[in-house]
């Protein structure tokens, strides 16, 4: 996949660890809004607006099963597959996260490669 790669956390400028664990955040990157959640497995990406009524995810909470937590009506989403819980039946897109030697990546999809399914 033809990835685009954008660096949101600097280690040197940000520390070696820049977001606390079971946290999420929302960032602007891209002309993306993104929730982004650390667990301890890492850093996962997912978007920011959830499915059931725009709510930010990214203002919510991470719980230790690793989801985030709408802080509207308190949908739950996986952060590492965006998956919704079962009986909601809905999904948040996610985005590739890469932890390098200096910072954290995020990765989109170039303009151009998106694939037909995808287009509207
Ligand atoms: S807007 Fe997120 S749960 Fe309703």
């Amino acid at each position: 996949m033809n990835m685009e790669w954008h660096k949101i956390y600097d280690f040197k400028m940000h520390g070696a660890e820049p977001q606390l664990l079971f946290s999420v955040r929302t960032i602007d990157v891209n002309d993306h809004m993104i929730c982004l959640g650390r667990l301890p497995e890492g850093y996962f990406a997912v978007s920011d607006k959830c499915p059931h009524a725009n709510g930010r995810l990214g203002i919510g909470q991470c719980n230790e099963e690793g989801k985030v937590i709408c802080p509207y009506h308190r949908y739950k989403y996986d952060l590492k597959t965006g998956k919704g819980d079962e009986k909601q039946g809905d999904a948040v897109q996610t985005f590739p996260v890469e932890t390098r030697k200096d910072g954290v990546y995020i990765g989109f999809e170039k303009e151009g490669t998106k694939k037909w399914w995808k287009l509207w």
